[in-house]
C-alpha cells in the first residue's frame, strides 16, 4: 500500500514539474478566511489542482484549489488554497498527500491555518491561536500502513511538532504588529457534525483549548518528513454549548472573514522573518 502512496506522491511530483520549476521555502496551507491570500503574495505560477494527476480533489461546491507559487517579500512560498478534509470521504493518505508533495518540492517550512472553535473558557470568537501542540487520536493516524522510508522513520518523535523558533518569530510578529495572539493545544476531530456538549466538556478536559477538522493529521505527516512547523488558528465561534447560540457553517464563515486582513498580516510578517532564520 505505501509503494502506491509514494508513487502517486512522485507522479503528482513530475506533474507540477512539467509546469514549474519553482522551489519552494516555505508550503501554506490557507484556512477559511485566507482563501484570497494570493492576492497579498508576488505570483509567479498556479496550478489547479485537477490538472495534477491523481491529486485529491475538494468535493466542497465551488471549491476551486489550487497551488499558488510566488513570493512573500523575499521568500519563496507554496500556498494551498483549498484542502481537502477527511470528513469529505478521502483516505488519510490522501488528505496529507498533498503536504507531502509540497515537501518534495523543497518546501523546508510549513506554516498552517485553519478555523476552529474555541474550547478554552477565557477564548472569544475572532482570536487567533498559536498552536503549541495538538491532539490527533481523534483522527485515523496517516502514517498507519507500510512505512515509507523515502519520507521519514517508522516511529517519528513528536515532541515538538511546533517548531519552538517559529513559535517565537510569529509572537514576535504579532507584538510588532499589535495582534493579540492567544495561544494552546488544537484537537482535531473528525466532523463534519459539530461536537457535542458533551463531546466540548471532554475535550476542555482533555486539556484543548480550540476544536477543529484539519490540521493535525497534516503535522503528523509533516513531522514524519522533517519539516519545520508552525500553525494558527482562527478561533471562529465558541464551541458547542459554551454560548446559547446554535453553530452554523455561515457564522464560522462570518467570523474568518472579520478575522482575515488581521490573520493575513501576522501570516506575511511571520514569513518574512523564516526567511532569516536559518
Ligand atoms: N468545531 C469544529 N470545527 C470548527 C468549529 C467548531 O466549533 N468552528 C470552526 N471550525
Amino acid at each position: 500500500m505505501s509503494s502506491d502512496v509514494y508513487e502517486k506522491l512522485k507522479k503528482c511530483e513530475s506533474c507540477i514539474r512539467r509546469v514549474t520549476d519553482f522551489i519552494p521555502e516555505v508550503a501554506i496551507v490557507l484556512g477559511s478566511g485566507l482563501g484570497d491570500y494570493a492576492d497579498t503574495i508576488r505570483v509567479t505560477a498556479q496550478i489547479p489542482y485537477g490538472d495534477i494527476e491523481g491529486f485529491p480533489i475538494s468535493t466542497v461546491p465551488g471549491h476551486d484549489g489550487r497551488f499558488i507559487f510566488g513570493y512573500v517579500g523575499d521568500v519563496p512560498v507554496v500556498c494551498m488554497k483549498g484542502r481537502v478534509h477527511y470528513y469529505e470521504g478521502y483516505e488519510i493518505s490522501d488528505v496529507v498527500l498533498p503536504i507531502r508533495l509540497m515537501k518534495l518540492l523543497g518546501a523546508k517550512y510549513l506554516f498552517l491555518t485553519n478555523a476552529s472553535g474555541g474550547v478554552n473558557t477565557s477564548f472569544h470568537a475572532g482570536d487567533l491561536m498559536l498552536i503549541t501542540d495538538h491532539i490527533s487520536c481523534f483522527a485515523p493516524n496517516p502514517l498507519i500502513g507500510a512505512n515509507i522510508e523515502e519520507l521519514g522513520t517508522r516511529f517519528p518523535d513528536m515532541s515538538h511538532v511546533y517548531d519552538p523558533g517559529l513559535q517565537e518569530i510569529i509572537k514576535s510578529a504579532a507584538r510588532e504588529q499589535q495582534i493579540f495572539l492567544q495561544q494552546g493545544v488544537y484537537a482535531q476531530l473528525t466532523g463534519p457534525s459539530f461536537e457535542t456538549p458533551a463531546e466540548i466538556r471532554m475535550l476542555r478536559a482533555l486539556g484543548c483549548d480550540a476544536v477543529g477538522m484539519s490540521t493535525a493529521v497534516e503535522a503528523v505527516a509533516a513531522a514524519h518528513m522533517g519539516m519545520k512547523i508552525c500553525g494558527i488558528s482562527c478561533v471562529c465561534n465558541l464551541a458547542a454549548g459554551m454560548t446559547a447560540n446554535l453553530l452554523s457553517h455561515r457564522e464560522v464563515q462570518a467570523a474568518a472573514d472579520e478575522a482575515a486582513p488581521r490573520f493575513k498580516r501576522l501570516v506575511t510578517e511571520a514569513v518574512k522573518r523564516f526567511g532569516e532564520m536559518q
